[in-house]
This record gives C-alpha cells, sequence and structure tokens, in this order.
C-alpha cells in the first residue's frame, strides 16, 4: 500500500482490519493455552479498533453525512455489541477448555469479515468522501495517539 494511501481514513482503518482479522484467523488450537493467549491478544486489538470507530470515526462521519448517523451507524454499533459477545464467548469457552471454543471462533471470524466489508464500504468511503482534510487529519491524529499509548 502506497503511503499516500495509509494516510486516509480509509487506508490506516482497512489496515487495521486485516491485522485484527489476521489475529484471528491465525488462532493456534493445538492446545487451549496457545488458543487463549492468541484470542486474548486478538480480543485486545478488536477492543481498539472499535473503540477508535466508536469514539473518534463513527461520530466524525455522522456528523458529515446525517443519513448514515440515522440509518447505518446504529446497525454497526449493534454489531459491535455482537462481536464483543462473541469475542467474549471464545474467551469463556477456551477458558473452560470446551471444544466448542474452534467452532464459535469460526462464526466470530465471519461475522467480523461481514462487518469489516460492510463498513469498508458505508462508512470508511464516506469519511474520505465528506470530511474535511482538517477533520479527517483529526481522526487520523487521535488514533496514531491511541496506537502509540496502547502498543498493542
Ligand atoms: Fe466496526
Ligand atoms: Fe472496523
Amino acid at each position: 500500500m502506497a503511503e499516500s494511501e495509509l494516510r486516509t481514513i480509509t487506508g490506516v482503518f482497512r489496515k487495521d482490519h486485516e491485522e485484527v482479522g489476521r489475529l484471528l484467523a491465525a488462532l493456534d488450537f493445538s492446545t487451549f493455552g496457545k488458543a487463549l493467549a492468541g484470542a486474548e491478544a486478538f480480543a485486545r486489538r478488536l477492543e481498539r479498533h472499535m473503540a477508535w470507530e466508536e469514539e473518534v470515526l463513527f461520530p466524525a462521519v455522522g456528523r458529515a453525512e446525517p443519513s448514515l448517523a440515522r440509518e447505518d451507524l446504529p446497525v454497526l454499533r449493534a454489531e459491535h455489541a455482537r462481536l464483543r459477545w462473541l469475542s467474549a464467548e471464545v474467551l469463556g469457552l477456551l477458558r473452560e477448555r470446551s471444544p466448542k471454543a474452534e467452532r464459535r471462533a469460526a462464526e466470530l471470524c465471519e461475522f467480523l469479515a461481514e462487518h469489516s466489508a460492510k463498513e469498508d464500504a458505508l462508512v470508511y468511503a464516506a469519511g474520505d468522501r465528506a470530511l474535511s482534510p482538517a477533520e479527517a487529519g483529526e481522526v487520523l491524529a487521535a488514533v496514531e495517539l491511541s496506537a502509540a499509548r496502547s502498543r498493542l
């Protein structure tokens, strides 16, 4: 990806989607300990990503495009609740060493991919289209600061 593309909403958030998705897809179920460690790392990154969206990106895009704030952003926020629930389920099943954990992780992986594709098409594209360069710069600066602080 070109450096200029990385400094767009789509570039930054799509890259994070790829990294978060890879952590989940790479879970090693050969032992519960390995799967749990991987799932915990995934859950931290997922939570950070959703916080960037809920606290920074969605409010900015919603102000710029009120129709998104009315129709699509509430759906995406509800999907975040389901992602949190599924992620907590996977962690819980792994802690109790349940063989159901792998199936739940696959379900989470599928739902996360659908959610991410929807955001990419609806919200990230709108962010790059509707935010002024100053507004987009504020969003990206907040994300970069959070990334530097959390070091995940
Ligand atoms: Fe999201
Ligand atoms: Fe996202």
